[in-house]
């Protein structure tokens, strides 16, 4: 369970990104986060990663306020948040595999992650993990000789060799075509209701958010304008969201 209360960030430049944001997040649920272009999607999402500091609020992962945890803390807490990121962040000249290794550095010592000394079971499970989002057939195949859509389910595979409860994922879909977006988000919604790991993605289309979530939050101007179930979502609503950015309607 993730609580969201009362966040707000102004950057350095002055710029007040969210201001009040509250929301909370059952376990094993797929929610999204919707909103037009610099509405503070992102903003939200590395909040809950503590890659950026709210000046105010707090983040309450079952009842720990991440804002508060000190380093060794916040490693623990990290450890059960996978990232799954829209430009994928592969290492292009290494297999697939070897990338989804990469997802098990955070618990391994120093030496043996960078040595890339590797168990036999961690061998196993990423190569599961690569099965399992469909990838059986290209477990040695380099990151850059796969499409975008398979890069990017190689990402899904890497966040979950960490075993994490939570996937954060911002705009997962971005770079991708139609067709590989149904997969892509296919997969993602296998993992929350599957492995009942915690699914938070921010998404542009509203279309794509009503089709895979149970939960969506939708922001403009840094505030939440919308808290509810897809079906609530109703097309006056969605004018609140995103406004004239008629584009992501469509
Ligand atoms: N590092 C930063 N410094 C200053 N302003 C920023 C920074 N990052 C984002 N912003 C601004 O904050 C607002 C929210 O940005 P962001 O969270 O990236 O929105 P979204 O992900 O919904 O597009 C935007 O107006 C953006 O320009
Ligand atoms: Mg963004």
């Amino acid at each position: 369970m993730l609580e969201i209360k009362d966040i707000s960030k102004t950057y350095d430049n002055g710029h007040k990104a969210i201001k009040n944001i509250s929301f909370s997040i059952a376990d094993g649920e797929f929610l999204s986060i919707i909103g037009p272009s610099g509405a503070g999607k992102s903003t939200v999402l590395r909040s809950i990663n503590q890659l950026i500091t709210d000046d105010s609020g707090q983040i309450l992962f079952n009842d720990q306020d991440i804002r508060q945890a000190n380093k060794q803390q916040l490693r623990k807490i990290r450890a059960q948040i996978g990232m799954v990121f829209q430009n994928y962040n592969l290492v292009g000249r290494l297999s697939a595999i070897e990338n989804v290794l990469h997802g098990a550095l955070g618990r391994k010592s120093t030496i043996s992650g960078a040595l890339g000394w590797y168990t036999l079971s961690e061998k196993q499970s990423a190569a599961a993990l690569l099965d399992l989002v469909g990838l059986g057939d290209f477990i040695y195949t380099r990151a850059n000789e796969l499409s975008g859509g398979q890069m990017q389910r190689v990402g899904i595979a890497r966040a979950l060799m960490q075993e994490p409860k939570i996937i954060l994922t911002d705009e997962p879909i971005a770079s991708l075509d139609p067709q590989s977006t149904t997969v892509v988000m296919d997969y993602l919604k296998k993992i929350a209701v599957e492995m009942n790991i915690t699914v938070i993605a921010n998404l542009h289309q509203v279309e794509i958010a009503k089709k895979y979530s149970d939960h969506i939050v939708g922001i403009n101007n840094g505030q939440v304008v919308f808290n509810g179930q897809p079906n609530e979502l109703t097309p006056a609503q969605i004018v609140n969201v995103y406004g004239n950015d008629v584009g992501a309607i469509e």
